[in-house]
């Protein structure tokens, strides 16, 4: 690179290797660059492997191509920049390289074709198998929650949850749907979103992996002030145990098991623990010193419950809109804690935010 720039003839093919030789080297670091990151959390459904390969895929491809025309950018600012003395001069005439511009049009396009097809594919794939009578999951969204139904095993009404509760190793047809506006029932460890629509139910299937565990379930659809609470968790969990959770919902009771986050039984729920749990996400819109929250789309609770009484407290859990502290808008909390949570969660929460508010 310490010739003289500007030169013509022979020096442009020896300015063209340098120029690949550079191209190849900073691809294959940025390649491995790519692919070294994490960009996903951790992988938890069959169709999702699928989707990771092709994303990679997808970064091999790309990383060249912007390598290529970054390259290209800075060697011609450095090679044909001006020079004093020519602020007054036009640069050579140019003509078309119709060679050059068939090479430009064609490989962009047959890369496209080539990148559409396979993505093409993985999608049709994970479409396809939706049929294969897996287990159904109906998912609803409203402002600012998802609440889960369950087929009751016992021939009764739907089970209502509002954690996910899957078997491990299982395909699950989920039935997204809306009560209010848009939202998008997302599991990013399972790679797959759906838009929840009002008036109409949207579907995808997820297979489970045979790992159990716990999972975001997020909303991706701007929804309102709430959105970014609108996280929940998926539990994937062993078959039996999965089979005791559901009969004991439908027997009416059990509440939430397998998370480490609350007594799974007893009765005797520890309000702190269902207020800060991930679940509920009370904390998460609602500063409580106590709990150590500090989140602000709600009122404050030390203000606003102070001296409130335990009836008081219970209808602000299970009809938020009855009373809104000014300065806050109705309709952001969300009005179905009655039936996502248990009586027993309900009662334990009531005891112990009269215990902090007194
Ligand atoms: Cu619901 Cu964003």
């Amino acid at each position: 690179m310490d010739e003289e720039p500007g030169g013509a003839g022979g020096d442009d093919r020896g300015h063209l290797w340098q120029l690949l030789a550079i191209g190849a080297v900073a691809s294959a670091i940025g390649i491995a660059l790519a692919l070294a990151i994490d960009w996903w959390p951790t992988l938890a459904s069959e169709e999702g492997a699928k989707i990771d390969t092709l994303y990679d895929v997808l970064l091999i491809v790309s990383v060249p191509v912007f390598v290529l025309v970054v390259v290209v950018v800075l060697y011609c600012v450095w090679r044909f920049r001006m020079r004093p003395g020519q602020e007054n001069l036009d640069g050579p005439p140019m003509h078309g390289n119709t060679r050059l511009e068939i090479l430009w049009t064609a490989l962009p396009a047959v890369l496209l074709v080539a990148l559409c097809t396979y993505a093409y594919v993985v999608l049709d794939d994970i479409e396809d198998a939706k049929g294969e009578a897996p287990m159904n999951v109906r998912v609803v969204g409203e402002q600012f929650a998802w609440t889960f139904f369950y087929e009751n095993p016992d021939g009764g009404e739907e089970i209502s949850s509002n954690r996910l509760y899957l078997p491990v190793d299982t395909s699950v047809l989920f039935h997204v749907q809306s009560k209010d506006v848009l939202h998008d029932f997302y599991v990013p460890a399972f790679r797959l979103k759906i838009d929840a629509v009002p008036g109409i139910t949207t579907n995808f299937k997820a297979t489970t992996t045979d790992e159990p565990g716990v999972y975001d379930v997020v909303c991706a659809e701007l929804c309102g002030l709430g959105h970014a609470v609108m996280r929940q968790t998926a539990n994937v969990m062993p078959q039996a145990e999965y089979d005791r959770w559901l009969s004991e919902q439908a027997a009416g009771g059990g509440g939430p098991v397998g998370t480490g986050e609350e007594p799974a039984e007893g009765g005797g729920a520890d309000g702190k623990a269902v207020f800060t749990s991930t679940e509920t996400g009370c904390g998460q819109c609602h500063t409580l010193e106590d709990a150590g929250t500090g989140g602000t789309v709600g009122p404050d609770l030390g203000e606003s419950l102070a001296g409130k009484d335990e009836a008081y407290i219970r209808r602000a859990i299970v009809d938020p809109n009855a009373d809104v502290p000014s300065g806050f808008q109705p309709g952001i909390m969300p009005g179905n804690y009655e039936d996502t949570l248990t009586p027993e969660e309900v009662d334990a929460l009531v005891t112990y935010l009269a215990g902090v508010s007194e």
